[in-house]
């Protein structure tokens, strides 16, 4: 029998986890039909997938680009649309495969349209969870859609906890790499430029999570996912600093068996394994060289030199919108870091100062994670003032 193809939809189809589906998909076109493709200000680059994918639909978000868009399209029968509606809309089209991969909480209301209408969702866009967790749980327990984590380290827990024995499990450890100034001292660390904060050692990826790695938060805001994929309490999620990048987590259980993913740092591999889900499907990556690396290393985090690690952690125990201020003061810091407006050490100054400075409440729908969000980039933006005067 041969297999339907499956029908997709990329949002966030011109980043780095974007343009790895990318390449996933361009490789077997037979086996994909593709409904949408969604972009936000990368005009030429959504235009050449378009032309090789053959959507249905290409959306740009950023609505200056629309009329650049048509004409790079004009005559392939490809419909195109701009702006946030139109992203949205994009999300909420039959595709039975969504991957969610827009950057920040921009990636929020077409990640919930897409879980809404029980798609399958390749979740990259951690901070979709992160501020949302338990609406967008909710809504997934509503809809009856199928969340596949593609953040590598999600994914590996994915593939080796089980799910019938979650009552056997002790401690879910998450691996980090440490980032680019893993060693660095606290002198040096406050001088470096968004430059080095964006080269991260093992990973190629876009610039906001390479800061979020470079400061931690990234670590401390898959804590926050991990607690809401896997429904497991926060003192039994751990970090482990493994600079090599193999092993991608682990999963510790009752009787001492601790059970670990390992690959090489290349996203194909967990984005393969969410398009393919329930089955595996092949990646072209390099394989796994165990004899070759020879060494693999760990180390305990250090929370004087990362504190947003404690931030992260603290927030998901103060839960309600806690976790949605956290991560809207982050985005706000890491905006401001990478256009050269506050130092790398401020960032965690800023996110600590904002969490202090804004009220958690609870969250009831989609509506208060967004007035949320929205009080504390205003919160963090007027802390970012004073931080800079
Ligand atoms: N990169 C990784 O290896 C990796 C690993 C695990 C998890 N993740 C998560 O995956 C997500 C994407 O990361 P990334 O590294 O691929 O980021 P990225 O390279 O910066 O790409 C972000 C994508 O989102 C689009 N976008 C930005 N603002 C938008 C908006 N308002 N509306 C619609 N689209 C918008 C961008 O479009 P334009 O470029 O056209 O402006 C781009 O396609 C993040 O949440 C990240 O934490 C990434």
């Amino acid at each position: 029998m041969v297999d339907e193809p499956l029908s997709v939809t990329v949002l966030g189809s011109t980043g780095s986890i974007g343009m790895s589906t990318f390449d996933l998909l361009a490789r077997d076109p037979q086996a994909y039909r593709v409904e949408a493709l969604v972009a936000g200000r990368n005009v030429e680059r959504l235009i050449e997938q378009a032309k090789t994918l053959k959507p249905k639909l290409a959306v740009m978000a950023d609505p200056e680009f629309y009329a650049a868009l048509k004409e790079g399209l004009s005559g392939t029968g490809i419909e195109v649309a701009a702006g946030d509606d139109a992203v949205i809309a994009a999300a909420d089209r039959p595709a039975k495969w969504v991957m969610a991969a827009i950057v920040g909480a921009a990636g929020l209301k077409p990640t919930m349209k897409a879980i809404q209408r029980g798609a399958v969702v390749g979740l990259a866009n951690k901070e979709t969870l992160v501020s949302a967790g338990d609406v967008v749980t909710r809504a997934v327990r509503d809809s009856g859609a199928v969340v596949i984590p593609v953040d590598s380290e999600h994914s590996a827990i994915f593939q080796v906890l089980d799910f019938e024995q979650k009552d056997k499990v002790e401690k879910i450890i998450l691996t980090a790499s440490g980032g680019p100034f893993r060693t660095m001292g606290g002198n040096e660390m406050a001088r470096v430029t968004p430059k080095q904060a964006v080269a991260h050692p093992n990973w190629s990826m876009g610039a906001k999570i390479s800061v979020d790695s470079a400061t931690m938060m990234n670590k401390g805001l898959e804590l926050i996912e991990a607690h809401h994929l896997f429904d497991m309490p926060e003192e039994k999620i751990d970090i482990l600093v493994h600079p090599q990048s193999v092993i991608h987590s682990l999963v510790a259980y009752v009787d001492g068996s601790v059970l670990a993913q390992l690959g090489t740092p290349d996203m194909r591999t967990p984005i393969a394994y969410a398009l393919g889900w329930p089955r595996r499907i092949s990646a072209p990556v390099p394989r796994l060289n165990l004899a070759e690396i020879a060494t693999l290393t760990f180390e305990r985090p250090d929370n004087n030199r990362f504190p947003a690690l404690e931030l992260a952690r603290a927030a998901l125990r103060r839960a309600g919108s806690m976790p949605t201020i956290l991560n809207a003061a982050n985005e706000v810091a890491v905006g401001l870091f990478l256009d050269h407006k506050i130092g790398f050490l401020d960032i965690a100054r800023l996110v600590a100062e904002t969490m202090e400075a804004v009220d958690a409440c609870e969250l009831q729908g989609l509506e208060d994670v967004l007035a949320a969000d929205a009080e504390a980039r205003i919160r963090a933006q007027e802390i970012a003032r004073r931080l800079t005067r």
